[in-house]
């Protein structure tokens, strides 16, 4: 069954959901289309086996949760991406739409609130995970590539630059870990301090005034501060972020 937007609830992919976890949000399902979801697992209640299997042969290849729970499913997904990558059981396809929807909301959630922690340690191992997944399977760029959308959010555009600059650093041989992580990091987070500018100058089309220009020159220091400050980035990383503007000359 394909997913369709519904109001008030956001489809997810049913592969993301991992049998035998216990979930922080409603999980609901739409029995036909253009029909409210309804709800079939209770957050909280163990996800076992017989649930997915009965979704998996009634074909709900989306589920739907609550547009309000969102925060929890993106904290689950997290917490579980190292699973759900290493799954064999499940396509190549399938874990590059959760892994490219994850770092997508926790990349929104860091620029809700740059400040928190929690938040930059989960990009961190986020981080991790992609890498070793990139490095072992030698199609995921070509599948994520397919879900880049190319639309103005600061959330997209990171991830967007994050996977593209780890796929060119090992296009151009390097597999050094260490090095990409660094390079994920710093390209994840390279616009975080666009969250300390007004909106209004972030989010505006059209040419923007010189004043307003001057402000929006200051969001790599500003992302470099913000990160310095978290203490959880090496000095690769922070460089990416501070210079990311900066020409060879
Ligand atoms: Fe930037
Ligand atoms: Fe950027």
């Amino acid at each position: 069954m394909a997913a369709s937007s519904v109001q008030g609830f956001r489809a997810i992919p049913l592969s993301s959901i991992r049998m035998d976890s216990v979930t922080e949000f409603d999980i609901h399902i739409q029995t036909r289309p253009g029909l409210p979801p309804v709800l079939y697992r209770e957050r909280r209640l163990p996800v076992t086996p017989v649930v997915i299997e009965k979704l998996v042969e009634q074909r709900h290849h989306h589920v739907y949760i609550p547009a309000e729970q969102e925060k929890e499913y993106r904290r689950y997904i997290t917490d579980h991406i190292e699973a759900i990558l290493a799954d064999p059981g499940l396509p190549l396809s399938e874990k590059c739409e959760v892994l490219y929807d994850s770092a997508q909301g926790l990349v929104a959630d860091i620029l809700d609130d740059p400040r928190s922690r929690e938040l930059m340690a989960r990009s961190k191992e986020l981080v991790a995970s992609t890498v070793n997944f990139m490095s072992q399977e030698q199609h995921a760029f070509r599948y994520l590539i397919q879900l880049v959308s190319y639309d103005y959010y600061t959330y997209t555009h990171s991830v967007n630059v994050s996977i593209f600059s780890i796929a060119l650093a090992q296009h151009l041989d390097c597999f050094d870990v260490a090095a990409l992580r660094d390079l994920g990091e710093g390209t994840l987070l390279h616009d975080v301090g666009k969250s300390m500018i007004d909106p209004s100058i972030t989010l505006h089309r059209g040419p923007l005034t010189d004043e307003q220009w001057r402000i929006m020159k200051m969001h790599p220091v500003y992302g470099y501060e913000i990160l310095f400050d978290h203490g959880l980035l090496g000095p690769a990383a922070l460089d990416v972020v501070r210079h990311h503007h900066e020409k060879l000359d």
